[in-house]
């Protein structure tokens, strides 16, 4: 068992970028191939070491408490047709680790919804992972972030190098090297236009926090966006109880965002044992025909 016990996953967000999906069914239960986001990152979570996890949503969201719940009518039709198969899918899923669900009555920031979980979490060291980021690793990253935490004795966030004019979407800090992959930093920006950007490493949705970021974020201003912002916190807590940047290259797919999101539907197609090798020779195909 990690020192990490609880993960949370912020769930809670309006989901622009994806409208019209996203619009009656919450962005984190679009499928990618036929399994939805969230359920990608429970099992992260669980192949990671954690099986109590906290995902924090809204109203109009209640569709991912259900898809981790028992359906007893589904459950009593596929017996009765012999769906094995399909059954133990379909029941494996309520019994995948401990699920709790917590309301974000307004949408008011990611550090907002991380906020929400303090009564939950209480006085220990806890996992965010963000609800429509999906990583293909196995739980490695997360892991590699565990340990991380459990060596340094502070939090840890994700950083991934992207494009310079990709880095106005992401929190970005000013890289100051401790060894291999780790970094500690002095300023962390949100959102910075590619011009002030400090670096490109970019803060992707993956972080082990100490109890204390719930202080930060009681101390944070409204920031970009009018809403509270988790870099901010960090950026505060960073003052006080430095955090580790923790660098990884491969597997992260921003599934909030449509491209981002083919790929993923590309890839991890690809990748099926039962799928793949089909739709390997279809797109091959299909390539050929594109200009
Ligand atoms: P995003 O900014 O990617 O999500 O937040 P969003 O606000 O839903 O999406 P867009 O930008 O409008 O398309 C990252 C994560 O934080 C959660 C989101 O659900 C997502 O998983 N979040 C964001 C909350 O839970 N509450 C918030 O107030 C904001």
């Amino acid at each position: 068992m990690t020192s990490v016990r609880t993960a949370v996953i912020p769930a809670a967000g309006l989901g622009t970028r994806f409208l019209p999906a996203s619009k009656a069914i919450p962005k984190e239960m679009v499928p990618v191939v036929d399994k939805p986001t969230i359920q990608y990152i429970v099992e992260e979570c669980v192949a990671a070491g954690i099986e109590d996890v906290l995902i924090i949503d809204s109203s109009g969201k209640s569709a991912i408490g259900d898809h981790f719940d028992r359906l007893m009518g589904l459950e009593a039709a596929l017996e009765a047709k012999g769906k094995t198969t399909e059954l133990e899918v379909v029941r494996g899923l309520a019994e995948l680790c401990d699920i709790h669900f917590v309301r974000q009555g307004v949408a008011l920031g990611l550090g907002h919804a991380i906020g929400i979980a303090e009564r939950h979490v209480g006085d220990e060291p806890f996992a965010v992972l963000l609800g429509d980021d999906v990583q293909v690793d196995g739980g490695a990253l997360l892991r590699g972030m565990i340990e991380t935490h459990e060596e340094q004795q502070g939090s840890v966030i994700a950083l991934l190098e992207v494009e310079p004019d990709e880095i106005s979407s992401y929190g970005c800090i000013d890289p100051i090297p401790i060894r291999d992959n780790l970094y500690g930093f002095e300023r962390i920006v949100e959102k910075p236009s590619a011009e002030e950007a400090p670096s490109n490493l970019a803060v992707i949705g993956r972080y082990v926090f100490t109890p204390d970021i719930f202080d930060a974020i009681r101390q944070t201003e409204p920031g970009v966006g009018g809403e509270i912002q988790i870099t901010d916190a960090i950026g505060l807590l960073n003052q006080t109880q430095p955090v580790t940047g923790f660098s990884f290259k491969e597997g992260r797919y921003d599934c909030g965002k449509p491209l981002d999101y083919l790929k993923a539907t590309v890839e991890i197609a690809c990748m099926r044992d039962d799928l793949g090798p089909a739709f390997k020779d279809y797109l091959k195909g299909f390539v050929a025909t594109l200009d």
